[in-house]
């Protein structure tokens, strides 16, 4: 009864948007056309992809595995391909696709465009710190661009799950823990990859993943089981999707975590009653990698031919590399297990997506040798890394003031495996980047000053080469460095240490649970900061580390991420203080793995604790609940008061607002950027409620001694959460507003809403 409802459903919301614009209608009669001549073999064609899988400008694939997939290409079995990279190899398959099938239906070529193509950006993490939304649409753009030179047609990003465990190493692809700004990022990120116009040739196709909840995977370890409520769904995960389909992401991508125990894949909720009832998406969504078949080992499906019937039941479009759809829909269909107008909504939504690219009219648009050639790692796409590697840095801790550091004059030792490695900057999901592209911190930092640098490594971190598929392995025995990196230390002004995380040890797989400073290097700097306290040291990871003794001992930190092409140069402006540091974090950073999964916008419980003291309280009794550094966090070289924290009126109703206002003044010396924060609590509600929630920022720039009045507008909207009606909406009662620098702020206004 209720997959009747949703194709009903289905069919008026085409009609609606049939009947809507001219432009759809025409879309809508092409593919009705269109499907009029399609088999059902063929449709299930559509729904089926497949990983590049031969060298298509070389010799007719060998292997029994490889040729099945060519014949099926050439029945027209195959309806898009991911991985297949460089104009000449999509060129080559697409002329298959539309030359050899009977229909002659183009191909939809996909990859995974994370922090760009070529010329590579920050993790997204990273770039999520600097709070600077235009910057993030600019990157994506620049990504989009490159990656449609190169013949892609659809990116599967952005990730927008949101993250509170830093022991899961995907926590680099998204954006953090806060789904407000979580929101706000996935429509950056959506704008700038799809662009104003989706046909296009320098736009590609957005792809929120992974539907959903895949960041709560239990204990931090990639795909396990996911355990949250409904609550939990709605108030905390579903927002940066939602927000995806508001700005017009045309795909989505399932993730490979259980739901209520029901795999994503096969969850018929999420994908039919909410993606595509209550949101109206009408693109289509693409299963994980083999995550239909995988719903045999979760125990949900019996075998093939039933995960098959699960998935396309559920809503799940296309088939990522299980090959179960090209295999198994067809007969499902026939047995009366799946309904034809099950295949026709997937298939159309396929087709839709195609048409919008434009590829009916010429499915080579996108391939442009010259194109490729001109505009790949170009100058002014480097420029854009390396303002984005600047703004994503967060300055953690300055207490001498040791940052920046002097142009000149200064005896400087530079230690650290980290220091010349010019891969790791280029972090995991890296695409086209060249390996050791990068620019390396000891390459930006002799560029950037007149100091005599001396380097020493210290150490390996590990050994061999890292890819996306092998583990790093790590050295946890040699210290045969150790000596020559004290002895310049001893003999310097000041000492930079450049340790962390090798580039693939975060991202997909690469779960930890000790996430202090991998190998040997706490102990090296432990041996370093016996000869010279004056250290500066800059951290690159791909999560938040635990970096309790560092933050004891080391009297400056950068967390500096992995900032990609332009990392070394953008590390040595803001050491040297041409860029002032401006970054906050977006996901806490725990005081020991302990602690995790930690964040600022917790429930309180009943027994709050306030102490390690207290016993039968909430807490710890060896470190308190905050985390090292929290939500919101970073700092600047100069300093930033708040004062006169204000609103124009304590009551509002659900069609007023209020104004809200704090007095910002530059303190410090030197021109700065602060990110000014909104957060809200509501005190009590028909369930428990956080202690504060962000509603609102702004990025201001003051010169030393200016001040200005930063004002925020609270209306109805900003109030609205999943109630235990299961409904948006908001609930008359008592508001906490705060503004400030940081998730930490405690000073706040009180008013009330009315209905
Ligand atoms: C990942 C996805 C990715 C896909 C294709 C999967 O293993 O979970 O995020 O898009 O592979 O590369």
């Amino acid at each position: 009864m209720k997959k009747i409802f949703y194709l009903l459903l289905s069919t008026l919301v085409i009609s609606a948007c049939t009947n809507a614009n001219p432009e759809d209608k025409e879309k809508e009669k092409f593919i009705d056309n269109l499907m009029s001549k399609m088999t059902l073999e063929e449709k299930a064609g559509q729904m089926n992809q497949y990983n590049g899988f031969w060298d298509a400008t070389g010799p007719m694939p060998e292997g029994d595995y490889q040729k099945k997939r060519y014949e099926e290409l050439k029945n027209g079995q195959v309806g898009s391909m991911l991985n297949v990279i460089g104009v000449d190899q999509i060129r080559a398959l697409q002329k298959i696709a539309v030359e050899e099938t009977r229909l002659g239906i183009p191909l939809i070529f996909g990859h995974d465009v994370i922090h760009g193509y070529k010329t590579i950006f920050p993790i997204p993490l990273a770039e999520s710190c600097s709070w600077d939304l235009e910057l993030m649409q600019k990157s994506a753009r620049v990504a989009a661009t490159e990656a449609s030179a190169d013949g892609l047609h659809w990116t599967f990003a952005p990730m927008v799950d949101i993250s509170r465990d830093a022991r899961w190493g995907r926590v680099m692809e998204g954006a953090g823990e806060d789904p407000f700004l979580g929101s706000l990022v996935a429509k950056a990120r959506v704008s700038g990859f799809q662009g104003e116009n989706l046909s296009d040739t320098n736009t590609i196709i957005g792809c929120a993943k992974h539907f959903a909840g895949y960041g709560f995977s239990e204990a931090g370890r990639d795909y396990n089981t996911a355990d949250f409520n409904e609550y939990t769904l709605h108030n905390s995960i579903m927002p940066p999707f939602k927000a995806a389909v508001d700005a017009g992401v045309r795909t989505f991508m399932n993730s490979f975590n259980t739901i209520d125990e029901i795999p994503a894949t096969g969850h018929t909720n999420i994908q039919r009653d909410v993606l595509k009832g209550d949101w109206d998406f009408d693109g289509f969504i693409v299963s994980d990698w083999g995550s239909i078949e995988q719903m045999i080992p979760h125990g949900f499906a019996r075998d093939g031919e039933h995960a098959a019937e699960l998935a396309v039941n559920a809503g799940s479009d296309m088939d990522m590399e299980s090959s179960l759809y090209v295999s198994k829909l067809v007969d499902l269909v026939k047995n009366g297990k799946v309904k034809i107008e099950t295949i026709n909504d997937a298939v159309r939504r396929i087709l839709r997506v195609k048409y919008e690219l434009g590829l009916f009219d010429d499915p080579y648009k996108y391939c442009n040798n010259e194109r490729s050639k001109k505009e790949l790692a170009s100058e002014e796409n480097m420029k854009v890394a390396l303002e984005a590697g600047m703004k994503s840095i967060v300055l953690l801790k300055n207490d001498k003031s040791l940052l920046p550091l002097e142009k000149n004059g200064n005896k400087i030792a530079l230690i650290g495996p980290l220091a010349t490695d010019k891969n790791s900057p280029l972090g995991n999901w890296r695409s086209q980047a060249v390996y050791n592209s990068a620019s390396s911190v000891l390459e930006g930092m002799k560029n950037n000053s007149e100091n005599k640098i001396s380097f020493a490594k210290g150490l390996d971190l590990y050994y061999g080469q890292t890819n996306f598929h092998n583990r790093v392995k790590v050295n946890y025995d040699d210290r045969s460095g150790f000596e020559k990196a004290k002895l310049i230390a001893s003999k310097s002004d000041v000492v930079v240490m450049v340790l962390g995380e090798e580039g693939h040890q975060s991202g997909e797989g690469r779960s930890r649970t000790n996430i202090g400073l991998p190998g040997l290097q706490l102990e090296l700097l432990k041996e370093i900061h016996k000869v010279n306290k004056n250290i500066v040291l800059v951290v690159m990871s791909g999560r938040p580390l635990d970096l309790t003794w560092e933050d004891k001992h080391i009297p400056s930190i950068l967390q500096a991420w992995q900032l990609g092409s332009k990392s070394g140069d953008a590390i040595a402006n803001v050491l040297f203080g041409d860029y002032n540091p401006s970054g906050k974090l977006t996901m806490s950073f725990p005081r020991n793995v302990g602690q995790v999964p930690v964040y600022y916008n917790f429930k309180n419980t009943g027994r709050p604790s306030t102490s390690i003291e207290q016993v039968t309280n909430s807490g710890y009794a060896d470190v308190e609940n905050s985390p090292l550094y929290s939500f919101g966090y970073g700092l600047s070289y100069t300093s930033f008061s708040y004062s006169n924290l204000s609103i124009d009126n304590d009551n509002m109703n659900k069609t007023s607002s209020i104004k809200a206002s704090i007095e910002l003044s530059n303190t410090g010396s030197r021109k700065g950027k602060e990110v000014v924060q909104l957060y809200i609590r509501d005190v009590v509600g028909s369930i428990a409620r956080p202690m504060k929630e962000l509603k609102g920022f702004k990025l201001i720039e003051l010169n030393p001694g200016e001040s200005t009045t930063v004002e925020f507008e609270i209306d109805n909207s900003l109030l609205e959460f999943y109630t235990y009606n299961k409904k948006w909406e908001s609930e008359p009662g008592n508001f906490q507003l705060f503004i400030g620098g940081n998730s930490n702020v405690s000073e706040y206004k009180e008013f009330n809403l009315t209905d």
